[in-house]
């Protein structure tokens, strides 16, 4: 295997005003090569290829491409030399076909300077076909297409825009597993071709997987750079925490037999039918299902924000009218966290507003904002739930990924509701946050308060649930109290 270094980083720092997100890091990738990249919330990673992909052009220390000292200016100069970045929030346009999304902005033209579809769809089918996706339609819309399906078309836009060098900012967050298994295949395929890949995530799993070297960041330092074939997990752990680390959770609690907190009967709507289930005082219930089957948007029903079509939800006894509000459920005890942390966090407002934000009518005067009121009440929260750095003033929108999940759990816990429907709780955190935030759960469950949590990773809900709700294709398939089963019992479920 060649070994030749095409690009290197020496001695990054990055400040922003009051952080230091980077410091004295220096990184180098070879051709062909995977390089995973690990490291806690908030450790550097993506400012750290930010600043590779030319998103961030002020920072101290050198930059090398094919032993050239480069200073990039934007993204658009970095794709020119060959550096492209998939980020987590795709970028594709789902309402255009999947040929126009892989040749957006530099379409191509016939002799007579028309544009030539037939040529880009030709290409783009071909193209597919080698990667292995022949099964994809070119001339259909994107937003037909599954997450995972637009991951691929968007990784293949910057290979077909000349990308030697690809960046993957925790790419699997939100795929279902054949999605990661497809993922996975294409890095492969790539690496043949000598494409060097950066690879963000998590799933350590997933990374010793299609790693061939690992870099692990901590506190916006480097702390080593190990070949996969010389390591594993436990170590990794070790590193990224930078402490050793018990990795079994408290056994769960033996199922309560209080009251019915949640109580869900005959629920049916466009996409899930005639769905049972309840949630008991002082339990956890997994509500576990595969992508697309149904149960995000039941979360979201039991919250008021999808259309029910009949059944019934009650809370501690008390049946909820129809179409009832989000603000109702709030009232009578329901909070939910949403699957997608964007969608329900204000970026550019404080911390503490958003921890204060489902609160304020009970502060009374909607309409006057009481700052100090506000951060008495949130303060604690931020810190219960370990939000980094804690400061409550600074915006959201300057926390990392998982610390911004933080903050999403931690706005319902000034007033504690009856019952918490959370939808991937852990979704792109650490191994440390992760531990923190079931264990949270789990004390909140532990006060006689019920959980809910919607999930498609088949260990979150196996590591939080007293009791696994399975859902597939839109039904309830089963039910059953978490003892003694594993990921491969639960995903046979489906
Ligand atoms: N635009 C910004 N302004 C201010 N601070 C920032 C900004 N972007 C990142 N930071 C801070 O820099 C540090 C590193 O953040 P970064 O996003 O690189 O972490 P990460 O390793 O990608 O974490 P995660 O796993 O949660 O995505 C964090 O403390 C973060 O709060
Ligand atoms: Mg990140």
């Amino acid at each position: 295997m060649s070994t030749s270094t095409i690009l290197e980083l020496r001695g990054i720092s990055k400040r922003f005003e009051n952080i230091q997100a980077l410091q004295d890091v220096s990184f180098n990738l070879r051709e062909g090569e995977t390089h995973a990249l690990v490291g806690e919330n908030g450790a550097g990673k993506s400012t750290l290829m930010r600043i590779l992909a030319g998103i961030y052009t002020e920072y101290d220390g050198e930059y090398l491409l094919d032993n050239q000292p480069l200073h990039l200016r934007s993204p658009r100069e970095a794709l020119s030399r060959g550096i492209g970045m998939i980020h987590q929030e795709l970028s594709v346009m789902p309402e255009l076909t999947v040929a126009e999304n892989l040749f957006l902005g530099r379409q191509l033209t016939n002799r007579l300077g028309a544009v030539d579809w037939g040529r880009m769809n030709r290409i783009a089918a071909e193209e597919l076909r080698k990667l292995g996706f022949a099964d994809i339609d070119v001339k259909a819309p994107l937003g037909n297409y599954s997450l995972g399906t637009q991951q691929v078309v968007e990784v293949l836009r910057a290979i077909l825009s000349g990308a030697r060098v690809l960046i993957m900012d925790e790419p699997t967050t939100a795929l279902s597993p054949p999605e990661v298994e497809r993922l996975i295949q294409l890095i492969d395929t790539l690496r043949q071709s000598k494409r060097s890949i950066i690879y963000i995530s998590h799933f350590l799993e997933e990374i010793m997987r299609v790693a061939d070297r690992i870099t692990v960041l901590r506190d916006g330092q480097r702390v080593d750079t190990l070949e996969r074939r010389e390591t594993s997990i436990t170590h990794i752990i070790s590193l990224i925490l930078g402490r050793e680390v018990n990795a079994t959770l408290p056994a769960a609690l033996s199922r309560a037999d209080g009251q019915t907190l949640l109580s869900v009967s005959n629920l049916t709507a466009d996409v899930f039918r005639e769905v049972n289930l309840t949630v008991e005082q002082g339990e956890v219930v997994g509500l576990y299902g595969a992508i697309g089957a149904g149960h995000f948007d039941l979360a979201r029903a039991l919250f008021g924000l999808y259309r029910i079509d009949s059944g019934m939800v009650a809370v501690a006894g008390q049946n909820f009218p129809a179409n009832f509000s989000a603000a109702y459920a709030i009232r009578h005890g329901l909070a939910y966290a949403t699957e997608s942390r964007r969608q329900s966090l204000f970026m550019t407002e404080p911390i503490y507003r958003n921890v204060m934000m489902p609160h304020l009518h009970r502060l009374g005067r909607l309409l006057a904002p009481q700052p100090r009121t506000e951060l008495e009440l949130a303060a604690p929260q931020i810190t219960l739930t370990g939000v980094h750095p804690n400061d409550p003033l600074n915006p959201v929108g300057q926390l990392s990924g998982g610390n911004q999940q933080k903050v999403a759990i931690a706005r319902w816990l000034p007033f504690p509701p009856k019952v918490f429907i959370m939808a991937e709780p852990t979704r792109g955190m650490d191994v440390g946050a992760k531990n923190e935030v079931l264990s949270i759960l789990r004390d909140f469950r532990n006060q006689g308060y019920g959980v809910l949590v919607v999930s498609s990773e088949p260990e979150t809900v196996l590591s939080v649930s007293d009791r696994i709700v399975v859902m597939s294709r839109g039904r309830v398939v089963s039910e059953l109290l978490n003892q003694n089963i594993d990921k491969d019992v639960l995903m046979r479920l489906l």
